[in-house]
């Protein structure tokens, strides 16, 4: 079925470890998107808002999938929101300057810390656990996307 993984080849508790820090940034992500779009003022602001309101649509989707694939392992997501911030790897500052340019810039450099947390995952999994690979791989377009709508 699809939550077999070749254990004898892989650390399963090391892969759900990543996994969970994945999961912790993500819903982090989510946040500093949704409370961006409110806050953000300057140049084009309301064509901003609702690029970063579509991103953290995105970032909860991207929870849903690993936290599926965390409790298919046999792991178990973060219950306490308060320890999202301590497993997380990915760069997560908050909107305190609404200025367009230095909100962009934060959320670029959560997309820059989201992409290599995915290709981590991918190096973990490759040949071993399909599943999380393909996951992984999904997600990861999708934060490239991400990071390249920012920049432009
Ligand atoms: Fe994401
Ligand atoms: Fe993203």
């Amino acid at each position: 079925m699809g939550t077999r993984v070749a254990r004898s080849r892989m650390d399963v508790s090391k892969l759900v470890e990543v996994l969970t820090a994945a999961y912790a940034s993500e819903w982090l992500a989510y946040y500093q998107y949704w409370l961006g779009a409110k806050l953000v003022r300057g140049a084009d602001e309301g064509r901003v808002a609702a690029e970063l309101t579509l991103h953290a649509t995105e970032e909860l989707a991207h929870a849903v999938l690993v936290a599926d694939r965390i409790i298919q392992l046999g792991g178990a997501p973060v219950t306490q929101p308060r320890d999202w911030r301590a497993s997380r790897p990915a760069s997560t500052d908050a909107p305190d300057d609404p200025w367009v340019g230095t909100l962009l810039d934060q959320n670029i450099v959560g997309e820059q810390c989201a992409i290599s947390v995915y290709k981590d995952i991918m190096d973990l999994t490759r040949e071993k656990d399909p599943v999380t690979y393909n996951v992984a791989l999904g997600i990861l377009q999708q934060e490239v996307e991400h990071e390249e709508d920012l920049q432009s």
